[in-house]
């Protein structure tokens, strides 16, 4: 398995740039199921969980091509409407294709996600939506078999915002008989950039940018070329990374907009940060200030920064607060940064971080995509080497990460194993 070693590494500066979002790109790439015919994909970076949904995709029938920087999905021959457990279990957001096949091909079996390290994570949003859309559901030996002749509009309220569910109900109902809202309706980003995804295939989904969503099914869709956003999290972890560094750095090709707050964390932090276009520069504080982050969904403090965040309040001058109320588990990464000589206490799912004046390098062990990010960058501040292994974590979702923060000063190498 391979490794990363990390030397303290604090005066980075330059420029870094953000690739194609992949909580993006995967739901696209479950959508092309819903279209006959070859779509293009633009902007598409090198990650494992692409591929594993691209090894999916091919299961199912379809015709994958996935280059350098694209992904061409020719979706005319899906006929196997069934997602094994091998690779749902491998990542969760398989359960993606259960609204295309279902709308598409009227039947899908796909395995039921289990947990995962940050916590429980059910389907049954997902699953109540279906079945509101005029879905029969069965669980039969791990598996989710759903059956429709052809779903039918409805009303969907969420009990709770869910992107997967949004999502997947999305893809649903662009095909069911009528017209479905859902009400409750995640605003992510993702959810964003879905939705535009649909419309340009001839989808009619209205009320962008607000909890409630409108469809009016429609009888075809249609194949398309279509460019991916920006990963924000990709930004945010590299902006972090600015924040924790000796002098400025300017991440681009972002979207500022997707990122407004963290921006406002980082400038409680004593950051300062100029935005130019895609572009947003930041200059580093003299001293960390402690801040408090509370986790929410969009457009509040999103938790897939959270571990990184937290990596900036280990060196903050005083006391902060942690609280992920979207996965309310989800601290791994904790044990692991307090190896690095962090002082944080976990009491009830609040982090108290006591900031220390500096980190020192151990081994340390990446659990989860986004807690292996943080580790990343708590080792670029700790005195010292720092060895992070289970990598492959972080390759499911970072584009090679090792290259573009060396990229600006990182001292930081990749250790085949
Ligand atoms: C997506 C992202 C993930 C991010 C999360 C929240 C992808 C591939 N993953 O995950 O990186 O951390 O959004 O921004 O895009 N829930 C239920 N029942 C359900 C579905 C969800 O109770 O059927 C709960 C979850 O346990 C969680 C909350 O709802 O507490 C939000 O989860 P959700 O937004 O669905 O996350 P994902 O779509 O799985």
């Amino acid at each position: 398995m391979d490794k990363f070693i990390i030397e303290s590494s604090r005066n980075l500066s330059g420029d870094i740039n953000v690739s194609g979002a992949k909580n993006a790109i995967l739901p696209v790439m479950a959508a092309c199921l819903l279209a006959p015919g070859k779509s293009i994909l633009r902007n598409v970076p090198g990650l494992i969980d692409l591929k594993t949904m691209a090894h999916l995709l091919r299961v199912i029938g379809a015709r994958v091509e996935y280059g350098d920087g694209f992904m061409s999905i020719d979706s005319k021959d899906v006929c196997y409407p069934e997602a094994p457990y091998e690779l749902v279990s491998k990542m969760r957001a398989s359960i993606y294709v259960l609204g295309p096949l279902l709308a598409r091909l009227g039947t899908a079996k796909v395995s039921f996600p289990g947990g995962c390290a940050i916590g429980t994570r059910p389907v049954d949003l997902h699953l109540k939506a279906l079945e509101a859309l005029g879905a029969k559901i069965d669980i039969e030996q791990g598996y989710i078999n759903a059956q429709a002749k052809r779903l039918k509009g409805a009303d969907i309220h969420f009990e709770k915002s869910s992107v997967g569910a949004t999502i997947n109900t999305l893809m649903a109902a662009v095909y069911a008989k009528g017209t479905s809202r859902l009400f409750n309706a995640a605003m992510e980003p993702e959810v964003d950039s879905t939705i535009d995804f649909l419309n340009k295939m001839g989808a009619k989904i209205t009320g962008q940018g607000s909890t409630t969503l409108t469809v009016q099914g429609v009888d075809d869709l249609f194949p398309i070329q279509s460019d991916m956003i920006p990963d924000r999290i990709e930004a945010g972890t590299f902006l972090i990374a600015g924040a924790l560094s000796t002098s400025p750095v300017r991440v681009c090709g972002c979207k500022p907009e997707h990122l407004t707050a963290l921006i406002e964390k980082l400038r409680e932090a004593g950051c300062e940060l100029q935005i130019e276009g895609a572009n947003i520069t930041v200059n580093p504080p003299k001293k960390i200030k402690p801040c408090n982050i509370l986790t929410l969904p969009h457009p509040g403090f999103p938790t897939d920064l959270q571990a990184q965040f937290t990596v900036l309040m280990c060196l903050a001058n005083g006391v902060s607060l942690v609280e992920d109320t979207v996965f309310p588990d989800r601290f791994m990464h904790v044990a692991e940064l307090n190896r690095l000589q962090a002082d944080i206490k976990m009491e009830r799912n609040i982090a108290t971080i006591k900031g220390v004046n500096q980190l020192g390098g151990a081994e340390v062990m990446a659990t989860d995509l986004r807690a292996s990010a943080a580790l990343v960058l708590a080792g670029m501040v700790a005195e010292g080497t720092t060895v992070v292994s289970r990598i492959y974590h972080i390759d499911r979702g970072y584009d090679r990460i090792e290259e573009k923060l060396s990229g600006i000063g990182a001292k930081i190498r990749r250790e085949q194993g």
